[in-house]
This record gives C-alpha cells, sequence and structure tokens, in this order.
C-alpha cells in the first residue's frame, strides 16, 4: 500500500494505537502519520512505538473530537506538514461506548454518544476535507485510499437492518448499547450522505466495521485478537475502490445491510 500520509483520530489505546503500529511496519510505512489522542498522560505506548521505527514520521496531535478549536489546531499541524501534496486518509476511529438500555437510558447517555461517535467524525472530516482534496486532485484515477479517502470505523451494531432476532447483535448485551448503536447508525448516513455529496471530487469514503476484536472499547471476548482483527482491516482497504464509494462493509469489504 503505498499511503503518503495517514491521519488517525484516538490512537492512544485500542483500535487506533494498533493502526499506528502496523502501518508503520509495511513494507512502505506511510511518510507521515498523524496520531491523535486527547490526554498527554496516556501516550506512553504510542511515543514507544514512535520512537521504535524511523521510516515514518509519527505526528502525535492533541485533539478532542468534541471541540472545534483544537480539530482546527491540529488541522494547521497536518496542513503545515503535508503541504500541497494533501493528506492521503483519514481514519475517523475514536469512539465511545457506555452500556446503558433503554429502560435506565438518559439524555446525557444518548448526547454522549451522539457528540464523539457521530459528531466529531463529521466535523473532523469537514475540517481535513481541502486537504483530502488535495491529495485527490493531484491523482486522478480512481478512488482508492493511496489517493485519498475516509475511512470511518463503524460498527455491526449500528446496522438496522441487522437488528433481527436471528442476529447476536440482539443479545441482551448489545440491547444494552443503546446510545452507541445510535450513534453508530447515524454515522452511516452521516457519511453516506457525505459520500453523495462530495461525488466526483475523488475522496473515497468508507463506512467499515472493524469486527468484534479483544480489547478494551467492547469489553469482550472477541472472535480475533487485536492484532489479527487490524491486519485484516489494512489488507481490505487496500482493495477499497469505486465501487465502495459511501459504502458501509466489514472487516473483508464484504458490504453490511445498513
Ligand atoms: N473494539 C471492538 O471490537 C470494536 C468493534 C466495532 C467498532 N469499534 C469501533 O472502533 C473504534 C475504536 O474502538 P476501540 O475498541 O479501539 O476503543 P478504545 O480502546 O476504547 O479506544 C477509544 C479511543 O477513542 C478515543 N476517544 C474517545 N473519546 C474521544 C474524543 N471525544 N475525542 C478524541 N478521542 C476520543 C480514546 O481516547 P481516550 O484514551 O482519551 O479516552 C481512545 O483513544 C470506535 O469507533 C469503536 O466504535 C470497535
Amino acid at each position: 500500500m503505498e499511503l503518503e500520509s495517514v491521519m488517525i483520530t484516538g490512537t492512544n489505546r485500542g483500535i487506533g494505537l494498533e493502526f499506528v503500529k502496523q502501518l508503520m511496519q509495511l513494507p512502505k510505512p506511510p511518510r507521515f502519520i498523524f496520531a491523535t489522542y486527547r490526554d498527554e498522560s496516556t501516550t506512553q505506548a504510542l511515543k514507544e512505538i514512535r520512537d521504535a521505527f524511523k521510516n515514518t514520521q509519527v505526528v502525535l496531535i492533541k485533539m478532542d473530537v468534541t471541540k472545534a478549536n483544537e480539530i482546527e489546531e491540529a488541522r494547521k499541524i497536518v496542513e503545515s506538514k503535508v503541504g500541497e501534496k494533501g493528506l492521503n486518509l483519514l481514519i475517523n476511529n475514536a469512539g465511545v461506548l457506555k452500556m446503558q438500555g433503554f429502560s435506565e437510558i438518559t439524555e446525557e447517555n444518548l448526547l454522549f454518544h451522539f457528540s464523539t461517535n457521530t459528531i466529531g467524525p463529521v466535523i473532523v472530516l469537514k475540517e481535513i476535507l481541502p486537504l483530502l482534496k488535495k491529495s485527490a486532485d493531484r491523482n486522478i484515477n480512481g478512488m482508492k485510499i493511496s489517493r485519498a479517502a475516509v475511512v470511518n470505523i463503524a460498527s455491526g451494531g449500528g446496522s438496522i437492518a441487522g437488528l433481527t432476532e436471528q442476529s447476536n447483535l440482539f443479545s441482551r448485551r448489545f440491547l444494552d448499547a443503546m446510545g452507541y448503536r445510535i450513534s453508530k447508525a447515524a454515522l452511516n448516513m452521516a457519511m453516506r450522505l457525505i459520500a453523495v455529496t462530495i461525488k466526483g471530487h475523488g475522496i473515497l469514503v468508507v463506512n467499515i466495521w472493524a469486527g468484534r476484536m479483544e480489547h478494551s472499547l467492547a469489553s469482550n471476548k472477541g472472535e480475533r485478537t487485536l492484532s489479527d482483527g487490524i491486519s485484516e482491516m489494512l489488507k481490505t482497504l487496500q482493495q477499497l475502490n469505486d465501487s465502495q464509494h459511501g459504502a458501509f462493509v466489514d472487516q473483508h469489504g464484504k458490504p453490511v445491510p445498513f
């Protein structure tokens, strides 16, 4: 995969951290990785990875996806590094999950998920779009992540059509992720709308379901390790093209019903 520059949100742990690690270990790693975090005191693992590989410049950026001023500052930092080449790939990964079912649901819980999981990725993309556009304009061959793309880390829990009694997404535990699932369903719609709106700009927009992995956010015994899950996703990202613009796919690139 030939990527010059990648920006990933929420990289101090979990999926985001593993993305940084695996991108740096690619045979042709990106020249720049812009890795965002919220709290400096949580960046030890990220700094160790940054310092372990010398072929990529990892730029750590403090950015809360719910804070417009921090998003704007982050854009300025990315812009100062990539210049006229623009940014190849934005991975909207930062997300939150606080279990609360309908019987105990609060407005606070719903807004918490909506502002981080839905509004955050939209506003980050809006701010970063001119940089993606610069990259798209330099290479006019089809849509792919090495040209310009935004990849949103989605969830099967956000699939409305997938919520059938036969599905494991129907389990008690997943029904209790109400705020999370509503916010991820809304993220799917937001990104599909954006995909339609910016069609013709050469910027690929895809929502990819990470699948269940063993670690923090989901706190579940997932089917795969984090390392296997991200390695699968990276293979899929390389295959994405025009036919998946605005789509919701699983970690293998297979369409997931909205
Ligand atoms: N884990 C799974 O099996 C799974 C399955 C499907 C989808 N996903 C999706 O994958 C993404 C990453 O999940 P994960 O499992 O890696 O979660 P995680 O381990 O809990 O990490 C979440 C990351 O998001 C950051 N974050 C949270 N709120 C933020 C905000 N307001 N601004 C900026 N960053 C913020 C966290 O930073 P702090 O450390 O500062 O909190 C952390 O870096 C999420 O979008 C999630 O919905 C995960």
